[in-house]
């Protein structure tokens, strides 16, 4: 059988023929080859999903996709009429994901909910530690023989209160990560999480945007969660608060933002994720006119602090996506159950 590997770079290329060619030799000894378990081919496209690029599947049975390849009730239809029965997120959000066309297609749709969760938790980190010690500015200055502290003053963490908006893999691993700092850690999650108990108190939404130095967003984007960061949280923040976003975009009303921030009820705005992030990330578009003029606005702000989507890249991470696209579409093959099946049917997706 033959998988389209889409919006593929030569990272993604590399952990994933690893896994393959692991997975091949796996089913070569196994007892499933005597029974005629096929070995797998990969055709990869630097190009996302989209009904144009549909015809680049043509031949396979299963497409590998990532987070800003779109698949919707047109997409998914026309990749189940070119005979493609398994879709295989090499993520663990979903939200570009029509459910409901999905499972009426009887689609096998599967993604990797959990691989490294503490590698984007660091990357919130990182980023916490960069804006509020303005590190990047300092290391710029330092290279130009310029030693001044003027405009580098940062607070120290020890102390402060960080609030973890959704304390599921990855929020929960923050919350471990800032209360071992010494921070004082607020989680706001519709769970009961009696796990963080001792390393964070869980408290309504509202009392963490009031009391939080530093709100950390780490819960899916559904569209009860679309802009749950808006012109009235961001009132309802702490003024001079810290926002940070490795989640989703649509989470923040960015428009509002940008109004928060000039107002400086906002502080400071670390983001790894922008709602209009697609046609953006993951490509080198250095010697390109950029027409998103809300993004632009976003990087002229000195406390603000930008990263394209990067918050899973460290080799674990990218070795265990690998790892478990393969041990997905393995179940796929082998019609076994499979634990990271996307959840049939459950309501539409956030809308675009
Ligand atoms: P998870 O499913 O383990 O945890 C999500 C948590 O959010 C759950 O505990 C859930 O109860 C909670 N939640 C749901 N609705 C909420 C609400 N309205 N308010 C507060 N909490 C709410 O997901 P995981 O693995 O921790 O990932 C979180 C998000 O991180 C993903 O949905 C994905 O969008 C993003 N992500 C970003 C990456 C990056 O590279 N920047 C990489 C991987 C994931």
């Amino acid at each position: 059988m033959k998988i389209a590997v889409y919006s593929a770079q030569p990272y993604d290329r590399r952990f994933l023929e690893e896994a393959r060619l692991q997975a091949n030799a796996a089913a070569a000894t196994s007892s499933e080859s005597a029974t005629g378990a096929a070995s797998i081919e990969a055709a990869y496209f630097s190009d996302a999903l989209t009904l144009d690029t549909i015809p680049l599947a043509q031949g396979c049975s299963a497409v590998c996709v990532f987070v800003n390849d779109q698949l919707d009730a047109a997409v998914l239809e026309a990749l189940h009429a070119s005979g493609v029965r398994a879709v295989l997120l090499r993520c663990a959000g979903f939200n570009n994901v029509d459910l409901q066309a999905g499972a009426r297609l009887g689609l096998f749709m599967a993604r990797v909910p959990a691989y490294a969760p503490e590698a984007v938790a660091e990357h919130a980190l990182a980023m916490v530690m960069t804006l509020n010690r303005h590190t990047h500015r300092a290391y710029a200055r330092v290279r130009e023989g310029n030693f001044a502290l003027d405009g580098l003053l940062g607070m120290t963490l020890h102390g402060k209160t960080v609030g973890i908006v959704g304390a599921g893999q990855i929020g929960a691993a923050a919350a471990r990560i800032f209360h071992g700092l010494g921070c004082h850690v607020l989680i706001s999650d519709p769970t009961p999480l009696p796990q963080l108990a001792g390393v964070a108190q869980q408290v309504p939404l509202e009392q963490l945007l009031a009391g939080a130095d530093i709100v950390s967003l780490h819960c899916p984007l559904m569209d009860s969660t679309r802009h749950m960061i808006n012109a009235t949280s961001l009132a309802s923040m702490k003024p001079g608060a810290m926002l940070v976003n490795t989640s989703r975009g649509g989470l923040i009303d960015t428009a509002a933002v940008i109004e928060a921030l000039k107002s400086r009820q906002l502080g400071a705005l670390a983001i790894d994720v922008y709602e209009q992030e697609a046609s953006l990330f993951f490509h080198d578009h250095s010697s390109d006119i950029i027409a998103d003029d809300v993004f632009q606005r976003l990087l002229t702000f000195p406390n603000v602090l930008v990263t394209g989507h990067q918050g899973f890249f460290t080799i674990e991470a990218m070795r265990e996506i690998a790892a478990i696209t393969y041990r997905n579409l393995a179940c796929y093959l082998q019609h076994q159950p499979c634990p990271n099946l996307l959840p049939a049917g459950a309501a539409a997706p956030a809308k675009p």
